[in-house]
């Protein structure tokens, strides 16, 4: 039995464009991303996609990339789950900051540890902080996470403690079933999603950056073991300047 599972980050945000760090900030897509997350469904329809159910962040720019994505591929309403446990990784202090003007205060290698690194996180975000009432008060929290889960940062580490079990109490169960399943998340809830799945080490997650609205898919044996690992839906020369790109938004330029 072979079990494919298709996932895709979030087409460009307003904050992607502008270079800052989001994270738990809820910034919708820009109007690229919007385009990316149309052309996402084309190539979804073209490589003959359909779905049984959707997964999702309570995150607006991963729910409008699903919502374009489904639109495309003609399946408007199909079952959609969402969880604060998709969501991207909690930036913490570094949220709503330049990505190039934190690389040239505080260093290149600090801003990729920052990014990268496995289990250092962000300074916390503080109760002075402009975006932490918005953040922490919003109301699409009520049914989780408790407040003694509620993050003032996430590592990589800690953000996949968190998705880890929605995936194996949610997802994988779904899966067996023979669920045709998406998930449109984030950067950093993939990047977890993809180093449990490949057992990457935590030198080689430092490595991987996931470009914005290009859906990747992985093929999984009966113990859910990758066959075919992070099939990316788009040619690779597309793929491998989307990634570079996203790597360079830590430059101090
Ligand atoms: C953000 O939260 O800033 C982005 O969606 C992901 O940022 P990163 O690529 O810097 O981790």
């Amino acid at each position: 039995m072979v079990y494919k599972i298709v996932m895709v980050r979030h087409g460009e945000s307003a904050w992607n464009q502008e270079n800052r760090f989001c994270g738990w900030f809820d910034a919708d897509l820009s109007e690229k991303g919007i385009q990316e997350a149309h052309a996402a469904g084309k190539a979804l329809k073209q490589n003959g996609y359909k779905f049984d159910v959707a997964h999702t962040s309570v995150l607006t720019r991963a729910q409008h990339t699903l919502k374009v994505i489904l639109e495309e591929i003609g399946q408007p309403d199909l079952p959609v789950e969402k969880t604060w446990r998709l969501n991207e990784r909690h930036y913490g202090g570094l949220t709503g900051l330049n990505k190039a003007e934190t690389a040239r205060i505080h260093g290149e290698k600090q801003v990729q540890i920052w990014r990268r690194s496995f289990d250092i996180p962000p300074p916390p975000l503080e109760e002075s902080s402009e975006f932490y009432k918005i953040i922490n008060d919003d109301p699409r929290y009520k049914d989780g996470p408790s407040k003694e889960e509620f993050p003032k940062f996430e590592s990589l580490k800690l953000t996949i403690e968190r998705t880890l079990p929605y995936w194996n109490e949610v997802i994988v169960p779904q899966l067996k079933n023979g669920k045709q399943i998406l998930i449109a998340a984030h950067g950093n809830s993939l990047r977890g999603v993809v180093k449990h799945l490949d057992q990457m080490s935590e030198e080689a997650i430092m490595g991987l950056n996931l470009p914005t609205g290009i859906p990747f898919v992985y093929e999984l044996d009966e113990e859910l073991k990758p066959i075919k690992s992070m099939q990316f839906l788009g040619d690779e020369e597309t793929v491998r300047k989307a990634m570079e790109a996203v790597a360079n938004q830590g430059k101090a330029k």
